[in-house]
């Protein structure tokens, strides 16, 4: 994991958030290569979940709601984390996280810890100029309950039929007690969320269950991580949330440990009623074919993004040799790596058309010129930085209007014609994205 932080700070990816003051923790930033990789991401998520498909529609919902939302759904009563502090040092933990035998002593300086207390997650603010309870309002903690309570506008006006589904991207933040583990458990993160709302009647409701379990784990896969490292696990009846009656998450084996990229759970229609209960308004759907009226239950798909870019680059982190050196190399899926292609004029007398050329390519593709330096020195730092191809522009290419394009995986390089190198990116491009 150490080495996966240095690479992240040393070329760009994550960096610690306000780092000249020290760092505040639990708050990260993204770097020139880690908002590509990101942007790349959720765009994938957002292709594969929304336009790809004719029965899920989006929505961009704001992050500060009405604070009735957060009594309906529960939040302001149950979403809470168990704290204990450090009468001593005066460190917090939280209590069912301590490690195995020391529930009573600080793991830290052995001092004595107070009893466990209920802690809620949501941070506070207010709005408007008063500063007093009748202002208070919270920073979502996920994405997911303005999709429920837009439900009715979204269905008078996209035309969506039960069954389909409403997606957001968004920020959602928590007051973890302790956040830990580089970006993958923060204050600050966004979520990709889908509530894919059904008939309620229970066979339906495994049948969609099922179905997207199977959708979700496939796309982690066409992301580019090994399925090898990729589990599915059912929650245990005392674990599951106070709103779903099942939940599987999709795991990841990092390097401290198997741990949840996402929960897809069956809410059934919890979230529609209570939202119902406290806005006393009507947010039952009237299916016209059958001339029959219901609540709809609720299968959510809910992924994080910053969990899934860790896992993403986790898995693509990897050492091997060439040429007899040692090498780092990002093995990200081509589709969603960064940069896509390298462009290396072989001198920087060839600099004009090797930028023309790049002008060109990057209307279409992420792409990064580099000049500086040997070949082999450029090379390397494409490969650690994961990008799947390189351009090298010589003296030949002057006259024979061919490139050398090398790959990162293989190091094999092959001439390709100028006018086909847009082809030959696009083909590596989906190539990957389909496999
Ligand atoms: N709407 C359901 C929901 O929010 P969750 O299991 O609490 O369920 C869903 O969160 C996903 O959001 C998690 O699987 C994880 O990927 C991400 N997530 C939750 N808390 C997080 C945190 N503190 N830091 C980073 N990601 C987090």
């Amino acid at each position: 994991m150490e080495e996966i932080v240095s690479l992240c700070k040393r070329r760009g990816f994550v960096f610690q958030s306000s780092e000249i003051y020290g760092g505040i923790n639990g708050f990260w930033d993204f770097g020139p290569l880690g908002v590509e990789l990101r942007n790349n991401v959720k765009r994938f998520w957002w292709q594969t979940m929304v336009d790809l498909r004719d029965d899920v529609v989006g929505v961009d919902t704001s992050i500060i709601a009405h604070p009735q939302t957060w009594e309906a759904s529960g939040h302001l009563s149950s979403f809470s984390d168990p704290m204990v502090d450090c009468k001593e040092c005066k460190k917090r933990f939280r209590a069912d996280q301590l490690p195995e035998g020391t529930t009573d002593k600080c793991p830290e300086c052995g001092g004595e810890l107070t009893e466990p207390r209920a802690f809620n997650l949501m941070f506070k603010t207010f709005v408007g100029a008063k500063e007093d309870s009748s202002s208070e309002a919270y920073l979502r903690p996920e994405t997911c309950q303005s999709i429920f309570t837009q439900f009715k506008n979204v269905v008078t006006t996209s035309r969506q039929k039960v069954p389909f589904g409403i997606a957001q991207i968004g920020k959602s933040f928590r007051n973890e007690i302790t956040p830990r583990n580089f970006i993958f458990r923060s204050r600050e993160f966004e979520q990709m969320e889908m509530e894919f709302f059904i008939k309620p009647e229970k066979a339906i409701q495994n049948e969609w269950y099922e179905y997207w379990h199977k959708e979700r784990l496939n796309w982690y896969k066409r992301l580019g991580i090994r399925s090898e490292h990729l589990h599915m696990r059912d929650h245990e009846e005392d674990e599951l949330a106070h709103y779903a009656s099942a939940c599987v998450d999709v795991e990841y084996d990092f390097p401290f440990g198997r741990s949840e990229l996402e929960g897809i759970a069956n809410r059934g229609n919890y979230d529609l009623s209570q939202h119902i209960e406290h806005s006393k308004k009507d947010l039952s759907y009237f299916n016209q074919a059958d001339n029959e009226k219901f609540v709809p239950a609720v299968i959510e798909t809910s992924a994080g993004c910053d969990r899934t870019l860790l896992a993403v680059i986790c898995d693509a982190y990897q050492k091997d040799e060439v040429g007899g050196e040692e090498r780092i190399v990002m093995r990200f899926a081509p589709h969603i790596a960064p940069v896509k292609i390298g462009i290396l004029p072989l001198s920087k007398k060839l600099a004009e058309p090797a930028k023309k050329l790049e002008n060109d390519l990057r209307k279409r593709f992420k792409t990064d010129y580099d000049d500086a330096g040997s070949i082999g020195k450029r090379y390397r730092r494409q490969d650690e930085i994961g990008t799947p191809l390189c351009l090298t522009y010589d003296f030949d290419s002057e006259t024979d209007n061919q490139v050398t394009i090398r790959h990162r995986d293989t190091t094999k390089q092959e001439r390709v014609a100028i006018d086909q190198v847009k082809n030959y990116i696009q083909d590596v491009l989906d190539a990957s994205q389909d496999s």
